[in-house]
């Protein structure tokens, strides 16, 4: 009586099979978070990122796959220049948030201060408070959220860790 068993063996086979694939599949959309965003940062999609435990000031990128200005801006993400690198060192002090398309639809009127244009970055306290005053100061008035370049990130990162977090560069440091 073998092939009984033989048809079990194959189901079996086929099943584990169906769980490797689903595994790799969760593996990969939950490390596609950065969505183009530079894989070297720890993006977090908005589902996936759990405000009660976090303890960083939390960067809030909001973009669409559609909008030119944010291909523009994603591709100067991976450019590895040293602003990029810059960015991506200081967002290992942040929580960072990566909103692509309807994803922004549950986030109120308070990420969107001065317009609900994209791209746009919105910096907030660890408990998710959007702070207004940090903004794209190399930019325009008008859209002060709205950001273009590493170089405009990178300057705002900094303010915002000054502000923030004002130890930021004694953290790491070994101190006697
Ligand atoms: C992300 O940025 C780093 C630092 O500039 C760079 O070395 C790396 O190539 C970038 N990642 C991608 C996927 O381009």
């Amino acid at each position: 009586m073998t092939a009984p068993t033989m048809s079990s063996l194959s189901r079996l086979l086929v099943l584990l099979a169906l769980v490797l694939v689903t595994g790799v599949a969760a593996l990969a959309s939950s490390s596609s978070a950065s969505r183009g965003w530079n894989d070297s940062i720890e993006w977090v999609k908005p589902k996936e990122f759990d405000i009660s435990i976090n303890t960083k000031p939390i960067v809030y990128l909001f973009h669409k796959t559609w909008c030119g200005a944010c291909k523009q801006f994603k591709a100067s993400m991976n450019s590895g220049s040293k602003d990029v690198e810059d960015v991506v060192d200081f967002s290992k002090k942040f929580a960072m948030v990566n909103i692509e398309d309807d994803e922004a639809a549950p986030f109120g009127q308070e990420f969107s201060p001065d317009g609900g244009y994209i791209p746009r970055v919105i910096f907030a306290k660890p408990d998710g408070t959007p702070v207004k005053g940090l903004k794209n100061d190399g930019g325009n008035p008008r859209f002060k959220y709205f950001y273009s370049n590493p170089l405009e990130l990178r300057r705002a990162m900094r303010n915002a860790l000054d502000e923030m977090t004002p130890d930021w560069r004694n953290e790491g440091k070994t101190e006697l």
